[in-house]
């Protein structure tokens, strides 16, 4: 296997498969792709009762309600925005990796902009809440102090803050390293089945056609992780202060958190 630029380019006959492990470009496709809104919380087409429901367990944790201003970063299909409409807070803002992303979500009448959590377009102090779940263990490490100081620069004080979903530790990425096109495609059918197995075989075919390689991004591996105490001492660095923690209801070592600024 030879590495190139944080690619895995595998041996196979000439176009090559590539793997990237770039999240951003997984959420590019996804939305390129996407059947249904839902697909763009990226947890899998059945699970929008899931979606529905840690949304409004979030919604819970930080008593969303009248008067708030809500920015919700990696807002996925944008149900938080909507169970925040539902309980009439003042204003709702989501934020997505992708313009694709933010095309399809916008279409439902929802407010949302391209962003990512490190460079946030809005002004200081302008949320009385701000959610990140299941975004920043899909940030680059690098990258985590300063989407921790921007969430906390654009919450007002003594705004609440949820993060959700932090793992404890550094989880076994569970797509497999494949050797070959035939590997991939068995995988693909065997996990996602005959629709996502043709996807794959159409693209095969157009990269033998126009001999250019062809790049998967399974969007499965993850960036950051931290213990409790690592996560605490992290917000405590960006003037956030952890009011309690608890285990992720579906995902298991992951960790959803809830902040407060400290000033
Ligand atoms: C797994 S989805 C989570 C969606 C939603 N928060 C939920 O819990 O249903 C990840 C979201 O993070 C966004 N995202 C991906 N990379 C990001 C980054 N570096 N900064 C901010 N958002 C990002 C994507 O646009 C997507 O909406």
């Amino acid at each position: 296997m030879v590495q190139v630029s944080g690619l895995s380019q595998l041996k196979s006959p000439t176009p090559t498969l590539v793997r990237s492990d770039d999240y951003v470009e997984y959420c590019r496709q996804t939305a390129k792709h996407a059947r249904d809104l839902h697909d763009l919380a990226l947890r899998g087409h059945h699970l929008k009762e899931i979606t529905k429901a840690i949304c409004e367990s979030i919604a819970e944790a930080v008593s969303l309600g009248p008067g708030d201003d809500l920015v919700d970063i990696g807002c996925g299909d944008g149900t938080l925005l909507r169970i925040a409409h539902e309980r009439g807070v003042r204003s709702a803002i989501g934020l997505l990796a992708t313009d694709e992303e933010v095309a399809l979500v916008r279409r439902t009448g929802l407010e949302v902009r391209q962003a990512l959590a490190h460079q946030l377009p809005l002004p200081d102090e302008c949320a009385s809440v701000v959610v990140c779940n299941s975004v920043l263990l899909v940030v680059p490490r690098e990258n985590i102090p300063d989407s921790l100081h921007e969430i906390c620069r654009i919450a007002k004080s003594r705004a609440r803050i949820y993060i959700g979903e932090i793992p404890e530790a550094a989880p076994r990425d569970p797509t497999p390293q494949f050797a070959n096109r035939r590997e991939a495609l068995s995988y693909m059918y065997d996990k996602h089945g005959l629709r996502t197995w043709f996807g794959l075989l159409r693209r095969m075919a157009w990269s033998q056609i126009t001999r250019q390689s062809l790049t998967l991004s399974p969007g499965t591996a993850i960036s950051f992780f931290a213990t409790p105490q690592e996560f605490a001492a992290l917000s405590s660095g960006a003037d956030m202060e952890v009011i309690r923690h608890w285990p992720h209801e579906h995902h298991k070592g992951r960790n959803n958190y809830l902040l407060r600024k400290v000033r």
